[in-house]
């Protein structure tokens, strides 16, 4: 990987690693969807051997870091050291559908400031991957937002609420989708907002929004946007944190007019 730091080989090479085991689990799945019983228990095994693998490789390469995982909870590392936040199956529901799509998400914070992500796909082989300063790459390759300005032109990134989810804005998220449909080119809800923000950093959507995530679903992507020349914000365009009920990013060039046709929905 060009310029790729020791941090980012490990996070790379332990994202790649607990990313196989899952494809291959993902092969198991599609054969279950036809069983009586369904694949619901063995997703849910496969996402907690995934994070199990992540930790055991993470904290053999850095021991000391605390970790904020999506099936672990928060482990308490040595006082003043990073953390490392972790999505072991990002798509989790695409996984259980037999929907190849989904990802493993690894982010560091350090100082209260997200440093470093990678994301890595395993059914396309693609890892994304940005470190602080040093900017966003896809594999080899390096990353930009796409450079598309007009709202018309706009391809956009979602996530649309479902039974269970953490935020209760149905009919604040049906105002701007419906603005979306009547000024955009169309709207995509692909199942894991950690693809959904390399997505917009790779410039293969202009923007993305979404409610009710967590710091893991966003941490990584959310260090590749920027990295690859984007912006972030919630929707309301006030800062983002990982705590944040929101989540809006989008190209340089169409941060302003589709945060703004968001807003006015
Ligand atoms: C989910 C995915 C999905 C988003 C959900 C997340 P999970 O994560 O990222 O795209 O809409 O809100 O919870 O549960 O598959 O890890
Ligand atoms: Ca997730």
């Amino acid at each position: 990987m060009p310029s790729a730091s020791p941090l980012i080989s490990v996070m790379a090479a332990t994202a790649i690693k607990a990313g196989r085991a899952l494809r291959r689990d993902f092969g198991e799945v599609e054969a279950l969807q036809v069983s009586r019983k369904g694949p619901a228990d063995f997703v849910s095994n496969a996402d907690i051997k995934s994070e199990r693998l992540i930790r055991k490789e993470l904290e053999k390469a850095r021991p000391g870091w605390s970790f904020l995982m999506e099936e672990g909870g928060a482990i308490e590392g040595e006082a003043g050291r990073p953390r490392w936040i972790v999505d072991p199956l990002d798509g989790t529901t695409n996984f259980l559908h037999g929907l190849p799509h989904f990802a493993v998400s690894i982010g560091v914070e350090q100082g209260g400031e997200l440093t470093a992500g990678v994301i890595y796909d395993p059914i396309k082989d693609e890892t994304f991957w940005a470190e602080k300063g040093a900017g966003a790459y896809l594999n080899q390759r390096r990353l930009r937002v796409s450079a598309r300005d007009k709202l018309p032109d706009a391809l956009l990134a979602t996530g649309i609420p479902f039974l269970g989810s953490k935020a209760k804005r149905h009919d604040r998220y049906l105002a701007e989708m419906r603005a979306a449909m009547d000024n955009t080119s169309g709207v995509r809800r692909w199942g894991a907002a950690a693809l959904d923000l390399a997505y917009v950093a790779a410039g293969r959507v202009d923007a993305y929004w979404e409610a009710g995530l967590s710091p893991w679903d966003m941490a990584a992507g959310i260090v590749l946007v920027k990295e690859a020349g984007g912006y972030v914000s919630e929707i309301d365009g006030s800062p983002l944190r990982l705590d944040s009920e929101t989540i809006f990013a989008a190209n340089d060039r169409l941060f302003k007019p589709v945060g703004e046709m968001l807003r006015g929905a």
